[in-house]
Protein backbone atom coordinates (compact mmCIF):
# COMPACT_ATOMS: atom_id res chain seq x y z
CA UNK A 1 0.00 0.00 0.00
CA UNK A 2 1.42 3.65 -0.90
CA UNK A 3 -0.54 5.63 1.98
CA UNK A 4 1.49 8.71 0.48
CA UNK A 5 -0.82 8.66 -2.81
CA UNK A 6 -3.91 7.17 -0.70
CA UNK A 7 -3.93 10.01 1.36
CA UNK A 8 -3.12 12.79 -2.28
CA UNK A 9 -6.69 11.22 -3.39
CA UNK A 10 -8.68 11.12 -0.22
CA UNK A 11 -7.37 15.00 0.21
CA UNK A 12 -8.36 15.71 -3.87
CA UNK A 13 -12.24 14.10 -2.84
CA UNK A 14 -12.53 16.92 -0.58
CA UNK A 15 -10.72 19.75 -1.33
CA UNK A 16 -11.94 22.65 -1.05
CA UNK A 17 -15.02 24.33 -3.01
CA UNK A 18 -15.73 20.65 -4.41
CA UNK A 19 -17.51 17.29 -3.38
CA UNK A 20 -18.66 13.98 -4.75
CA UNK A 21 -21.68 13.00 -6.73
CA UNK A 22 -23.08 9.70 -5.59
CA UNK A 23 -24.10 8.49 -9.44
CA UNK A 24 -23.90 4.42 -7.88
CA UNK A 25 -27.65 4.09 -7.97
CA UNK A 26 -28.58 0.22 -8.06
CA UNK A 27 -30.42 -0.74 -10.92
CA UNK A 28 -33.66 -1.25 -8.71
CA UNK A 29 -32.90 2.79 -6.87
CA UNK A 30 -32.29 3.92 -10.70
CA UNK A 31 -35.32 2.52 -12.29
CA UNK A 32 -37.48 3.94 -9.10
CA UNK A 33 -35.65 7.70 -9.89
CA UNK A 34 -36.89 7.04 -13.88
CA UNK A 35 -40.12 5.78 -12.88
CA UNK A 36 -41.00 9.26 -10.95
CA UNK A 37 -40.06 10.92 -14.48
CA UNK A 38 -41.88 8.63 -16.54
CA UNK A 39 -38.37 7.53 -18.38
CA UNK A 40 -37.92 4.01 -19.05
CA UNK A 41 -34.80 2.47 -17.47
CA UNK A 42 -33.18 1.04 -20.57
CA UNK A 43 -29.73 0.99 -20.32
CA UNK A 44 -29.11 3.74 -23.30
CA UNK A 45 -31.32 5.82 -21.02
CA UNK A 46 -29.49 5.24 -17.94
CA UNK A 47 -26.23 6.25 -19.53
CA UNK A 48 -27.55 9.25 -21.44
CA UNK A 49 -28.59 10.51 -18.57
CA UNK A 50 -25.32 9.85 -16.43
CA UNK A 51 -23.58 11.18 -19.44
CA UNK A 52 -25.75 14.61 -19.60
CA UNK A 53 -24.29 15.36 -15.81
CA UNK A 54 -20.68 14.02 -16.42
CA UNK A 55 -20.73 16.52 -19.29
CA UNK A 56 -21.95 19.54 -17.42
CA UNK A 57 -18.64 21.75 -17.55
CA UNK A 58 -19.80 24.10 -14.99
CA UNK A 59 -20.23 21.59 -12.49
CA UNK A 60 -17.89 19.08 -12.99
CA UNK A 61 -14.54 21.49 -13.37
CA UNK A 62 -15.53 23.38 -10.14
CA UNK A 63 -17.41 21.80 -7.74
CA UNK A 64 -17.20 17.84 -8.16
CA UNK A 65 -14.01 16.04 -6.90
CA UNK A 66 -15.18 12.78 -7.58
CA UNK A 67 -17.93 10.45 -8.93
CA UNK A 68 -19.32 7.24 -7.63
CA UNK A 69 -20.36 4.78 -10.47
CA UNK A 70 -22.49 1.56 -10.49
CA UNK A 71 -20.74 -1.18 -12.36
CA UNK A 72 -22.57 -1.08 -15.07
CA UNK A 73 -21.36 3.08 -15.76
CA UNK A 74 -17.83 2.12 -15.08
CA UNK A 75 -17.43 -0.12 -18.30
CA UNK A 76 -19.85 2.17 -20.11
CA UNK A 77 -19.22 4.52 -23.50
CA UNK A 78 -20.42 7.53 -23.53
CA UNK A 79 -22.96 8.27 -27.48
CA UNK A 80 -19.76 9.29 -29.00
CA UNK A 81 -17.68 6.17 -27.74
CA UNK A 82 -15.43 7.52 -25.31
CA UNK A 83 -15.41 5.61 -22.40
CA UNK A 84 -17.60 7.15 -19.10
CA UNK A 85 -14.63 6.92 -16.77
CA UNK A 86 -12.88 9.09 -19.65
CA UNK A 87 -15.30 11.65 -19.66
CA UNK A 88 -15.25 12.61 -15.92
CA UNK A 89 -11.43 12.20 -15.89
CA UNK A 90 -11.00 14.92 -19.06
CA UNK A 91 -13.33 16.77 -16.26
CA UNK A 92 -10.63 16.64 -13.83
CA UNK A 93 -12.48 14.60 -11.37
CA UNK A 94 -11.60 11.23 -10.04
CA UNK A 95 -13.97 7.65 -10.71
CA UNK A 96 -14.82 5.91 -8.13
CA UNK A 97 -17.27 2.89 -7.67
CA UNK A 98 -20.34 1.00 -5.71
CA UNK A 99 -18.50 -2.39 -4.32
CA UNK A 100 -20.90 -3.41 -2.26
CA UNK A 101 -23.20 -5.68 -3.37
CA UNK A 102 -26.36 -4.40 -1.70
CA UNK A 103 -28.24 -6.17 1.84
CA UNK A 104 -29.62 -9.32 3.39
CA UNK A 105 -31.85 -9.83 6.29
CA UNK A 106 -29.14 -10.40 9.09
CA UNK A 107 -29.99 -13.54 10.82
CA UNK A 108 -31.53 -13.63 14.39
CA UNK A 109 -32.22 -9.73 14.09
CA UNK A 110 -35.89 -9.05 12.54
CA UNK A 111 -35.90 -6.17 10.36
CA UNK A 112 -32.33 -5.36 9.97
CA UNK A 113 -30.06 -6.11 7.16
CA UNK A 114 -26.28 -6.56 6.75
CA UNK A 115 -24.60 -5.30 3.88
CA UNK A 116 -22.96 -8.02 1.49
CA UNK A 117 -20.23 -8.43 -0.95
CA UNK A 118 -17.28 -9.00 0.75
CA UNK A 119 -16.65 -12.57 -1.24
CA UNK A 120 -13.99 -11.74 -4.15
CA UNK A 121 -13.92 -8.09 -3.45
CA UNK A 122 -10.05 -8.26 -3.61
CA UNK A 123 -10.43 -9.65 -7.17
CA UNK A 124 -12.99 -7.23 -8.08
CA UNK A 125 -11.45 -4.33 -6.94
CA UNK A 126 -8.25 -5.06 -9.15
CA UNK A 127 -10.34 -5.08 -12.05
CA UNK A 128 -11.89 -1.68 -10.96
CA UNK A 129 -8.33 -0.08 -10.81
CA UNK A 130 -7.48 -0.79 -14.09
CA UNK A 131 -10.50 0.45 -15.04
CA UNK A 132 -9.80 4.03 -13.47
CA UNK A 133 -11.56 3.56 -10.17
CA UNK A 134 -9.21 5.53 -7.49
CA UNK A 135 -11.86 5.09 -5.07
CA UNK A 136 -14.69 3.36 -3.78
CA UNK A 137 -18.24 3.09 -1.55
CA UNK A 138 -19.72 0.67 0.94
CA UNK A 139 -22.92 1.44 2.22
CA UNK A 140 -23.91 -0.16 5.64
CA UNK A 141 -27.86 0.74 6.71
CA UNK A 142 -28.82 1.00 9.94
CA UNK A 143 -32.54 1.46 10.65
CA UNK A 144 -33.99 3.05 13.65
CA UNK A 145 -37.89 1.99 15.12
CA UNK A 146 -39.08 -0.01 18.30
CA UNK A 147 -36.03 -2.15 19.78
CA UNK A 148 -33.63 -1.03 16.99
CA UNK A 149 -30.95 -1.00 15.98
CA UNK A 150 -29.29 -3.85 17.64
CA UNK A 151 -26.06 -4.25 18.98
CA UNK A 152 -25.27 -7.73 16.36
CA UNK A 153 -26.79 -5.16 13.24
CA UNK A 154 -24.31 -2.42 14.55
CA UNK A 155 -21.37 -4.43 15.48
CA UNK A 156 -21.59 -6.59 12.16
CA UNK A 157 -22.08 -3.80 9.62
CA UNK A 158 -19.23 -1.87 11.09
CA UNK A 159 -17.10 -4.98 10.72
CA UNK A 160 -17.95 -5.78 7.27
CA UNK A 161 -17.40 -2.03 6.60
CA UNK A 162 -13.81 -2.09 7.91
CA UNK A 163 -12.77 -5.53 5.83
CA UNK A 164 -14.28 -3.40 3.32
CA UNK A 165 -11.65 -0.44 4.15
CA UNK A 166 -9.05 -2.81 4.61
CA UNK A 167 -9.00 -4.55 1.16
CA UNK A 168 -9.59 -1.75 -0.23
CA UNK A 169 -6.38 0.10 0.91
CA UNK A 170 -4.15 -3.27 0.05
CA UNK A 171 -5.73 -2.41 -3.61
CA UNK A 172 -4.99 1.27 -3.65
CA UNK A 173 -7.99 2.64 -3.26
CA UNK A 174 -9.17 4.95 -1.23
CA UNK A 175 -12.70 3.55 0.74
CA UNK A 176 -15.44 5.66 1.14
CA UNK A 177 -16.96 4.33 4.45
CA UNK A 178 -20.84 4.89 4.80
CA UNK A 179 -22.35 3.77 7.79
CA UNK A 180 -25.93 5.43 7.09
CA UNK A 181 -28.61 5.67 9.92
CA UNK A 182 -31.51 6.59 8.50
CA UNK A 183 -33.83 9.13 8.98
CA UNK A 184 -37.17 7.37 7.59
CA UNK A 185 -38.47 7.13 11.27
CA UNK A 186 -40.81 9.50 13.52
CA UNK A 187 -37.40 9.38 16.34
CA UNK A 188 -36.03 12.77 17.07
CA UNK A 189 -32.58 14.26 16.46
CA UNK A 190 -31.80 12.86 20.33
CA UNK A 191 -32.49 9.43 19.19
CA UNK A 192 -30.42 9.98 15.72
CA UNK A 193 -27.48 11.59 17.87
CA UNK A 194 -27.39 8.31 19.91
CA UNK A 195 -27.41 5.74 17.32
CA UNK A 196 -25.26 7.86 14.83
CA UNK A 197 -22.58 8.21 17.81
CA UNK A 198 -22.97 4.61 18.70
CA UNK A 199 -22.65 3.48 15.11
CA UNK A 200 -19.51 5.69 14.62
CA UNK A 201 -17.73 4.90 17.41
CA UNK A 202 -17.82 1.20 16.61
CA UNK A 203 -17.21 1.60 13.20
CA UNK A 204 -13.54 3.25 13.59
CA UNK A 205 -12.80 0.95 16.67
CA UNK A 206 -13.44 -2.30 13.89
CA UNK A 207 -11.21 -0.02 11.45
CA UNK A 208 -8.50 0.41 14.57
CA UNK A 209 -8.35 -3.33 14.62
CA UNK A 210 -8.64 -4.28 10.93
CA UNK A 211 -5.56 -1.86 10.64
CA UNK A 212 -6.75 0.89 8.46
CA UNK A 213 -4.54 4.01 7.67
CA UNK A 214 -7.23 6.54 8.69
CA UNK A 215 -5.27 9.02 6.80
CA UNK A 216 -6.72 7.23 3.25
CA UNK A 217 -10.31 6.93 3.80
CA UNK A 218 -13.43 9.37 3.07
CA UNK A 219 -16.17 8.98 6.13
CA UNK A 220 -19.63 9.52 4.69
CA UNK A 221 -22.27 9.65 7.64
CA UNK A 222 -25.53 11.23 7.93
CA UNK A 223 -26.17 14.15 9.13
CA UNK A 224 -27.85 14.04 13.02
CA UNK A 225 -31.32 14.71 12.11
CA UNK A 226 -35.15 14.34 13.02
CA UNK A 227 -36.43 11.38 11.34
CA UNK A 228 -39.20 12.20 8.20
CA UNK A 229 -42.26 11.42 10.38
CA UNK A 230 -40.63 13.24 13.70
CA UNK A 231 -43.33 15.13 15.09
CA UNK A 232 -40.07 17.70 16.08
CA UNK A 233 -37.82 19.29 13.77
CA UNK A 234 -34.75 20.56 14.36
CA UNK A 235 -33.73 23.74 12.71
CA UNK A 236 -30.61 24.26 10.95
CA UNK A 237 -28.62 25.11 13.73
CA UNK A 238 -29.17 22.56 15.53
CA UNK A 239 -28.59 19.79 12.94
CA UNK A 240 -25.45 21.75 12.46
CA UNK A 241 -24.29 21.92 16.58
CA UNK A 242 -25.48 18.75 16.93
CA UNK A 243 -23.79 16.67 14.13
CA UNK A 244 -20.33 18.93 14.25
CA UNK A 245 -20.69 17.90 18.15
CA UNK A 246 -20.80 14.02 17.27
CA UNK A 247 -17.98 13.87 14.67
CA UNK A 248 -15.85 15.67 17.09
CA UNK A 249 -16.48 12.56 19.55
CA UNK A 250 -16.32 10.21 17.21
CA UNK A 251 -14.11 11.19 14.14
CA UNK A 252 -10.14 10.79 14.46
CA UNK A 253 -8.41 14.04 13.09
CA UNK A 254 -6.23 12.28 11.00
CA UNK A 255 -9.29 11.38 8.67
CA UNK A 256 -8.60 13.79 5.67
CA UNK A 257 -12.52 14.03 5.25
CA UNK A 258 -15.95 13.60 6.17
CA UNK A 259 -18.98 13.63 2.86
CA UNK A 260 -21.94 13.56 4.18
CA UNK A 261 -24.85 11.17 2.73
CA UNK A 262 -28.11 13.43 1.68
CA UNK A 263 -30.71 10.60 2.81
CA UNK A 264 -33.76 11.82 1.57
CA UNK A 265 -33.06 15.77 3.18
CA UNK A 266 -34.83 18.50 0.23
CA UNK A 267 -31.95 19.95 -1.89
CA UNK A 268 -32.16 22.97 0.28
CA UNK A 269 -31.54 21.44 2.98
CA UNK A 270 -28.90 19.37 2.43
CA UNK A 271 -26.90 22.54 1.28
CA UNK A 272 -28.20 24.50 4.68
CA UNK A 273 -27.14 22.11 6.64
CA UNK A 274 -23.81 21.66 5.27
CA UNK A 275 -23.03 25.19 4.81
CA UNK A 276 -24.03 26.01 8.78
CA UNK A 277 -21.68 23.29 9.72
CA UNK A 278 -18.54 24.66 7.72
CA UNK A 279 -19.47 27.83 9.17
CA UNK A 280 -19.11 26.74 12.96
CA UNK A 281 -15.11 26.48 11.42
CA UNK A 282 -11.93 25.25 13.34
CA UNK A 283 -12.86 21.59 12.23
CA UNK A 284 -9.89 19.18 12.10
CA UNK A 285 -11.10 17.78 8.61
CA UNK A 286 -12.56 19.11 5.65
CA UNK A 287 -16.72 18.77 5.49
CA UNK A 288 -18.17 18.20 2.07
CA UNK A 289 -21.23 16.41 0.56
CA UNK A 290 -21.10 12.99 -1.39
CA UNK A 291 -25.03 13.76 -2.29
CA UNK A 292 -27.47 11.33 -4.39
CA UNK A 293 -30.64 12.55 -4.71
CA UNK A 294 -29.92 16.44 -2.93
CA UNK A 295 -27.73 16.74 -6.44
CA UNK A 296 -29.54 14.52 -8.64
CA UNK A 297 -33.29 15.21 -8.09
CA UNK A 298 -33.50 19.17 -10.39
CA UNK A 299 -31.44 17.66 -13.00
CA UNK A 300 -33.78 14.74 -13.22
CA UNK A 301 -37.17 16.54 -13.56
CA UNK A 302 -35.35 18.98 -15.49
CA UNK A 303 -34.33 16.18 -18.11
CA UNK A 304 -37.73 13.94 -18.14
CA UNK A 305 -35.83 11.55 -20.47
CA UNK A 306 -35.90 14.33 -23.63
CA UNK A 307 -33.26 15.13 -25.61
CA UNK A 308 -33.96 18.78 -26.03
CA UNK A 309 -34.08 19.38 -21.83
CA UNK A 310 -30.65 18.06 -21.62
CA UNK A 311 -29.03 21.84 -21.50
CA UNK A 312 -31.41 22.38 -18.41
CA UNK A 313 -31.10 19.55 -16.89
CA UNK A 314 -27.15 20.27 -17.34
CA UNK A 315 -27.95 23.98 -15.61
CA UNK A 316 -30.16 22.20 -12.65
CA UNK A 317 -27.42 20.19 -11.80
CA UNK A 318 -24.65 22.74 -12.13
CA UNK A 319 -26.50 25.17 -9.81
CA UNK A 320 -26.93 22.18 -7.13
CA UNK A 321 -23.39 21.75 -7.74
CA UNK A 322 -22.58 25.48 -7.31
CA UNK A 323 -24.17 25.78 -4.33
CA UNK A 324 -22.89 22.65 -2.59
CA UNK A 325 -19.67 23.67 -3.39
CA UNK A 326 -20.28 26.94 -1.53
CA UNK A 327 -22.00 25.34 1.63
CA UNK A 328 -18.39 23.00 1.59
CA UNK A 329 -16.87 27.00 2.07
CA UNK A 330 -19.39 28.16 4.41
CA UNK A 331 -20.35 30.56 2.05
CA UNK A 332 -23.95 29.46 0.64
CA UNK A 333 -26.75 31.92 0.98
CA UNK A 334 -30.37 31.16 0.57
CA UNK A 335 -31.33 34.23 -1.64
CA UNK A 336 -28.28 32.41 -4.25
CA UNK A 337 -31.53 30.08 -4.85
CA UNK A 338 -33.89 32.83 -5.48
CA UNK A 339 -31.68 34.16 -7.68
CA UNK A 340 -31.84 31.25 -9.75
CA UNK A 341 -35.24 30.48 -9.42
P1 LIG B 1 -28.24 10.20 -1.00
O1 LIG B 1 -27.48 11.50 -0.95
O2 LIG B 1 -29.39 10.21 -1.97
O3 LIG B 1 -28.58 9.69 0.37
O4 LIG B 1 -27.26 9.13 -1.64
C1 LIG B 1 -25.95 9.10 -1.23
C2 LIG B 1 -25.46 7.71 -1.27
O5 LIG B 1 -24.50 7.43 -1.93
C3 LIG B 1 -26.16 6.73 -0.46
O6 LIG B 1 -25.45 5.54 -0.45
Amino acid sequence: MNLAELNKVAQAMVAPGKGILAADESSGTIKKRFDTIGVESTEDNRRDYRELMFRSNDAMKNHISGVILYDETIWQKARDGTPLVEVIKQSGAIPGIKVDEGTKPLPNCPGELITIGLDKLADRLAKYYEQGARFAKWRAVIDIGPGIPSFTAISTNAHALARYAALCQAAQIVPIVEPEVLMDGDHDIDRCAEITEFMLKETFQQLYYQRVALEGMVLKPNMAISGKKSAKKASVQEVAERTVKLLKDCVPGSVPGIAFLSGGQSDEEATAHLDAMNRIGGLPWKLTFSYGRALQAAPQKAWAGKTENVANAQRAFSHRARMNGLASLGQWKADLEKKAA
